[in-house]
């Protein structure tokens, strides 16, 4: 379960990877989130952009929806794989809440304690958004729009199974922009009425977390070449089976 304690998310008066003072309080910067974890995040906003885009222009485009999704579908295997072998924030385990911690949460979310990793609130999101994506692109594989394009897996199953399979490859695509615009609203809660910055961590790594807080702090997340190289590995896991789910029809 992940500990809470008062962090001040990013400030101005400090930069990442260093200890500073604003104000009487000092904060020092904790690594939190690891890069294969940053790299996913981002390559992920990029893939889902490009599906819609691409499928949405259509025509000769309809190839790279096709490859968007199969790296989209990487990156969720990938995701659960580190979910179990990533660094500590990364790790499911370190964010799984009990439904009465997450009422909690809910119930004062402008005064409850922050969290270093995800939040009871913000860890539904991920795993509501790990979970229709992933559902998103394996739906694609049999999808098909009874023309021209079809997903490589269609011609495995029965035209009912494929009628189904794209029916809920386009209802699920309102179900995860629902929920994008949630995630994106709840940061810009955090932004606003918190004053806490969720993104620059996302990007740069750090969070600054308050000095007074440094007694009660968990470790900072591993994040180094030895963690990267594992990344690399689990992505080369991750590749291999979305490749051989892919070319099922040739095996
Ligand atoms: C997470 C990744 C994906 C997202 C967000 C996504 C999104 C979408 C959306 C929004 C549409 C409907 C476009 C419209 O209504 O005009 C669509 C159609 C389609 N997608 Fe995907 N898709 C993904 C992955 C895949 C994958 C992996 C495949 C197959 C390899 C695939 C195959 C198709 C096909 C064949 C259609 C055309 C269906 C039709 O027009 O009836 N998609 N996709
Ligand atoms: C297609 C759009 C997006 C998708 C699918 C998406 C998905 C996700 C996922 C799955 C996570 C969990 C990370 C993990 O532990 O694996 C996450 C976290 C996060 N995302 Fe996004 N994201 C999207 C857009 C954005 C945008 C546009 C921003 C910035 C403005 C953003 C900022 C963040 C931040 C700051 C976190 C960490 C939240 C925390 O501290 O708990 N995301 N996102």
């Amino acid at each position: 379960m992940a500990s809470n304690f008062p962090d001040r998310g990013t400030s101005p008066a400090a930069a990442p990877g260093s200890a500073a003072v604003a104000g009487a309080t000092s904060l020092q910067s904790v690594r939190v989130w690891d890069l294969p974890l940053r790299l996913f995040h981002w390559l992920l906003v990029a893939c889902l952009i490009g599906s819609f885009v691409t499928i949405k222009v259509g025509g000769s485009w309809t190839d790279w929806h096709f490859r968007f999704g199969y790296t989209a579908l990487t990156l969720i295997v990938f995701r659960i794989l580190w979910g179990f072998v990533g660094p500590r924030y990364a790790r499911f385990s370190s964010f799984i809440f009990s439904p009465a911690a997450v009422f909690a949460y809910l119930r004062d979310a402008a005064h409850a304690p922050r969290t270093l990793g995800h939040s009871p609130i913000g860890s539904f999101s991920v795993f509501a958004l790990l979970a229709v994506i992933g559902v998103q692109a394996c739906a694609g594989l049999f999808t098909s729009d009874d023309i021209s394009v079809e997903g490589p897996l269609a011609r495995l199953v029965s035209s009912a199974a494929v009628g189904r399979a794209s029916a809920l490859h386009h209802f699920n695509e309102l179900v995860i922009l629902g929920l994008v615009g949630l995630h994106i609203a709840a940061i810009l809660y955090y932004r606003i009425a918190r004053r806490q910055s969720l993104v620059k961590p996302m990007i740069v790594g750090d969070k600054l977390v308050a000095s007074d807080a440094i007694s009660g702090m968990p470790t900072p997340a591993a994040d180094s070449i030895a963690v990267r190289l594992r990344g690399l590995g689990v992505l080369a896991v991750a590749i291999a089976v979305v490749a051989a789910a892919v070319n099922w029809p040739l095996f």
